[in-house]
């Protein structure tokens, strides 16, 4: 963490709860983090259930996230939504990019930074998400990948565009394993992004970017990987879906 930078917490629910079980949920995760103000909060539960979780965060200090969006603003998309219809449900933010939708629904670069462009483009804040495989971290390709989806998701980016965007570090072969990367080794990556984002942009842009750090955050390792200068915050998965080890990783010292 470094003070010049508001950390930011995102719970990413994926496909999973009901209607019924996400007004619990996010009403018991309420309870125990209203009152936290120094740093930012986000729920990103499936589109079938923004509405209801967004009733129950209305009007607090926890924002409103979609997993996912298309970059078209309507028409003949079946089975798509816009950016439209997540602002009218109060979404704040959009998630872009998940390895999740790389890996199983065969998301490219290109559609990573078409989809950034639309949320951008309608005033959504985006967490652009990018992150390496076993295979490709094993073969030393970590940094090639990493500099591959910084740069294709961000291609076409003003400065103003960069304010609106916080990026996600999430080595795939952490994501849902329990084989958290130590806080050395994501802090190498969120150096490597940062530098990146240094040699497209400005000082300024670099050092105001908050990179979020995704893949097995517990409350056990939340502070360790909070230390590190270059983590700003957590996209949290898993933990995300029990109120008191999200509350707890939200609440981290
Ligand atoms: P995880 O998921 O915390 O369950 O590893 C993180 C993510 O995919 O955002």
């Amino acid at each position: 963490m470094n003070p010049k930078r508001r950390p930011i917490i995102a719970g990413n629910w994926k496909m999973n709860k009901t209607s019924t079980e996400a007004r619990d949920l996010a009403s018991k995760i309420m309870l125990l983090v209203t009152g936290v103000q120094d740093r930012d909060i986000v729920l990103a539960p499936p589109f079938t259930v923004l509405q209801t979780v967004g009733e129950a965060i209305r009007g607090t200090n926890v924002a409103l996230a979609a997993q996912n969006l298309f970059w078209e603003d309507r028409g003949a998309f079946t089975g798509e939504i816009s950016a439209e219809m997540l602002l009218d449900l109060g979404c704040r933010y959009v998630i872009i990019g998940h390895s999740e939708r790389r890996q199983y629904f065969g998301e490219t670069d290109e559609m990573v930074n078409k989809k950034l462009r639309q949320a951008l483009r309608k005033g959504l804040f985006a967490i652009v998400c990018v992150g390496e495989s076993l295979a490709e971290r094993e073969q030393g390709k970590t940094n090639e990948v990493i500099e591959r989806q910084v740069t294709g998701a961000l291609k076409g980016m003003t400065e103003a565009d960069m304010m609106k965007i916080v990026v996600a570090y999430e080595p795939v072969w952490a994501i849902g394993t329990g084989k958290t990367a130590t806080p050395e080794q994501a802090e190498e990556i969120h150096i490597l992004i940062r530098r990146k984002v240094l040699a497209l942009y400005t000082h300024d842009v670099a050092e105001t970017l908050r990179i979020q750090y995704g893949g097995s955050v517990t409350p056990e390792n939340v502070s360790s990987l909070m230390a590190m200068q270059d983590i700003d915050g957590a996209l949290v998965g898993g933990a995300s879906l029990k109120p008191d080890s999200f509350a707890t990783i939200v609440t981290f010292t």
